[in-house]
């Protein structure tokens, strides 16, 4: 079998943007507590926060960080998480049934980010709250001083202001699973009231409205166009969620994930596009990819623990030599679709579906799916080219035929000036069962 493929600096598809690369911190599981932070760990800093998870984050090359759920925001008080810890109530945690005790909250994750040296992605809850607490809770976060909220975040010792940049407008409020689900209609208005107010806080911060949270959902894209209709001109990103399962055991159709996930993108592109031409908009409204990864949902069977404890062991699931081509392929399709995805969040950073792991009071180690993560935020810079491999296609149940190479490229025209003025590119090609990466320094002309 031979495989063609054409590249050309002249066939821009845009610039890697750093926030392809990022993370997600829930509180759920151990992905929290044991996981990013355990105060008495041999290896914990004077926050708690074990500096062995802090190297491999830096090591992985994550660049941005969602916090702090997925399902659990959807009935956190952000309240509970900030002031002195002695003072912080315990809760029942109803989305994932466990019990939280606060301990660990907002000034706590904008501390391990900066440690990281990651981008805050704050979500909030428009499940059991409303405009007026998303507005506190920003305040808090990012006015300076010399207002009840501002001057609270400063007696909790965080003098400057968070300035966080980036908020998620609720999590997966289409899913029943949901505290607090909503229909698209009562979803876009509340997302679209919420989104008025904190832009008139700060004109400048950037919103995500909330997708489908998968494919399979029966309003997926009836769901994305009324809410986008309710807030189009208030929003800047509409958010997008999938899980590749390889439990059944079709490898052909698990390898081929990259290409559906590629579908799906272009159908939630599409979706908004007709959004903004029904509502004569030049705006484009961008896609957050803000979960993704490979979990073996089947599984899980709507696991949670069935004692009320904390951190129990949840999805903790080990990931083999396949599941990183898979992981490598959506990584791949994210930059292929660089023009239109500007956020992307691997789900989650450690001990939840992740790709470091570890052990209370014991180590932190690396999954097979950290790798091509940790290769690909490494050598993407610069501007993805448009690659259309000429291969063969290989029939998959789930997928219909499915090209046998899924590939991208990147050209960082500085760094090639650099290299005795040559361009670099770096090429990962994915095939059926193998991962090459390979760097080519000839000299493309444009
Ligand atoms: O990442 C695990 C869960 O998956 C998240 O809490 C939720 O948003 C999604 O369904």
């Amino acid at each position: 079998t031979t495989a063609r493929l054409t590249l050309d600096p002249a066939f821009r598809i845009g610039p890697v943007d750093p926030r392809l690369f990022g993370s997600f911190v829930e509180h759920m599981g151990r992905c929290v507590y044991t996981g990013v932070f355990e105060p008495g760990h041999p290896l914990a800093d004077a926050d708690g926060f074990r500096t062995d998870v802090l190297e491999l984050t830096r090591e992985l090359g994550v660049t941005l960080v969602r916090y702090p759920g997925g399902n659990f925001v959807s009935n956190y008080r952000w309240e509970d998480g900030v002031g002195p810890v002695e003072d912080r109530p315990a809760r029942l945690e109803l989305a994932w049934r466990s019990l939280e005790g606060n301990s660990f909250g907002l000034n706590e994750f904008m501390a391990w980010a900066a440690k990281a040296g990651v981008e805050p992605m704050m979500a909030l809850n428009l499940g059991t709250r409303g405009v007026a607490e998303a507005l506190e809770l920003v305040e808090y976060a990012n006015y300076p001083g010399g207002t009840r909220l501002s001057e609270l975040r400063r007696a909790h010792g965080a003098d400057k202001p968070h300035d966080v940049r980036l908020w998620c407008l609720g999590n997966e409020l289409d899913g029943p699973w949901q505290m607090g689900h909503k229909t698209a209609g009562e979803y876009g208005r509340l997302a679209a009231e919420t989104a008025r107010a904190l832009k008139r806080f700060d004109q400048g911060l950037s919103l995500v409205a909330c997708g489908s949270s998968n494919s399979g959902m029966p309003t997926f894209g009836a769901w994305e166009a009324e809410v986008l209709e309710a807030t189009y001109e208030m929003v800047d990103y509409v958010s997008l969620h999938a899980y590749y399962d390889p439990s059944d055991g079709d490898v052909d159709s698990f390898l081929a994930s990259g290409a559906d996930m590629e579908h799906m993108i272009r159908s939630i592109a599409a979706t908004a596009d007709h959004v903004g031409a029904k509502l004569r908009s030049d705006k484009k409204i961008k896609l957050s990819f803000d979960e993704w990864n490979v979990w073996y949902q089947s599984r899980f069977n709507g696991e949670s623990s069935l004692e009320w404890t904390e951190h129990p062991r949840l999805i903790e699931d080990s990931y083999d030599v396949t599941d990183a081509v898979v992981v490598g392929s959506l990584l791949i399709t994210l930059l292929r679709n660089a023009d239109r995805v500007g956020v992307a969040c691997q789900a989650q950073l450690a001990n939840v579906i992740a790709p470091i792991r570890t052990e209370p009071g014991g180590p932190a180690w690396r999954q097979t799916i950290f790798h091509p993560f940790a290769l690909t935020a490494r050598h993407a810079r610069g501007e993805v080219l448009r690659v259309e491999p000429e291969c063969a296609t290989i029939p998959t149940a789930k997928y219909g035929e499915a090209p046998a190479i899924w590939a991208t490229a990147t050209h960082d025209a500085a760094t090639g000036a650099v290299i005795a003025s040559l361009p670099v590119i770096v090429l990962y090609l994915v095939a059926q069962r193998w991962v090459i990466e390979g760097i080519s320094r000839s000299g493309l002309k444009g």
